[in-house]
């Protein structure tokens, strides 16, 4: 029985997680910085990266604790190399680093957006290359191709925003906090049919995404509601932005931004099953435990016969169990590194 420790630093989330042979979940520990970001709105990279060099030893000790394993019976280390923040993946780096010397264990460099794909195959045993994956985050928006022998053919990704950051985004313009993403998806829960039509920005090439015209577009039409309540409070005060917004029109506003990026999602990755002829599609990433995604697409998934998978949540935000089962694949490959390896904030599916 192979064991591999996974270590996950590229953003707010320290993370470590322990599987064995690929699949088996034995712990996945998490100790997350969000609370101190939430007032500026977004990551800030310093805190983030000194919130891990904090939490890290405790996190590992945790994932340890909860496998019920001594360091001496870890196989081999897995650790994002990237893409992220640059302070933040090194000190993962770091960490893995060390551990891989001092127990005389393989180092297995890991690229993070593959990491979220295959957190896909450790749910679903039935799914293997080659599939459709789709990645959304709060950093990337992409569509590939994931193909045996853990390689990667990149289709699109986005132009501008990455969706999870769209979501962030307009999640601030409504005054509704960060991050945006679970708020936007719960009060969307509560809106049955949304009302503003916002557009479904083209781009030039098929699998391409873009976001940055939604967000104006929701923007505008907030700043065109605020401005009429505002007249209709006769100036009373109120400022023209969703903060004057009746609690029920933010809902709407926020349900039909979400069913507008939610149908660009499922229009994609539609388009790339067809265009490929693969019939498994695989979706990963923050925004892949968004409800309203995963329902559009399991429809579509039935209508058109596809095999769609989506991690469970805890599985689809930022974790080192992700990290430690793609891991086994790729030692199984001989794809380990030297100590001198060095992160790469700009990896994106080698
Ligand atoms: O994968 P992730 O944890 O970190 C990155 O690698 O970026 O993704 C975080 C992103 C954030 O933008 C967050 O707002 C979004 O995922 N997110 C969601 C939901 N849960 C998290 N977006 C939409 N609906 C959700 N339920
Ligand atoms: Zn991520």
């Amino acid at each position: 029985m192979i064991r591999i420790a996974g270590i996950e630093t590229s953003c707010d989330e320290t993370a470590v997680g322990i599987v064995e042979e690929g699949r088996t979940v034995l712990s996945n520990a998490v100790a997350s910085s969000l609370a101190q970001h939430g007032p500026y709105g977004g990551v800030i990279p310093e805190i983030a990266a000194r919130a891990h060099v904090e939490s890290i030893w405790d996190v590992f000790a945790l994932a340890l604790d909860e496998a019920r394993l001594a360091p001496q019976e870890l196989d081999a280390i897995a650790v994002t190399q990237g893409p992220g923040l640059p302070g933040a993946l090194r000190i993962g780096l770091a960490f893995a680093k060390g551990l891989a010397l001092a127990l005389d264990r393989p180092l297995i460099p890991v690229d993070h957006l593959a990491a979220h794909l295959y957190a896909a195959e450790m749910t679903d045993s039935a799914l293997t290359p080659p599939y459709v994956g789709l990645v959304v985050s709060g950093g990337h928006t992409l569509l590939c191709v994931a193909h045996p022998e853990c390689r990667f053919e990149l289709l699109g990704e986005t132009k501008d925003d990455a969706v999870g950051e769209a979501f962030d985004k307009v999640a601030k313009l409504l005054g509704l906090g960060y991050p945006g993403g679970p708020v936007i998806d719960r009060l969307s829960g509560e809106v049955t049919a949304p009302s503003v039509k916002f557009p479904r920005s083209a781009t030039k090439q098929p699998f391409d995404f873009s976001f940055s015209g939604l967000k104006t577009a929701v923007y505008l039409y907030v700043q065109k509601v605020a401005q009429g309540s505002r007249l209709k409070a006769q100036g009373d005060g109120l400022q023209p932005s969703a903060f004057s917004l009746e609690q029920a029109v933010i809902a709407d506003i926020a349900a039909s931004f979400q069913e507008a990026a939610v149908e660009i999602l499922v229009t994609k990755a539609l388009r790339a099953c067809q265009r490929t002829g693969i019939r498994q599609l695989a979706v990963g990433g923050g925004v892949a435990s968004n409800r309203r995604l995963r329902a559009r697409l399991a429809e579509a998934g039935a209508e058109h016969k596809l095999h769609v998978v989506f991690p469970p949540p805890v599985l689809c935000v930022d974790n080192g169990a992700m990290v430690a089962g793609i891991g086994y694949p790729l030692l199984q490959r001989g794809r380990v590194a030297a100590l001198s390896i060095t992160s790469d904030s700009n990896l994106c599916l080698v």
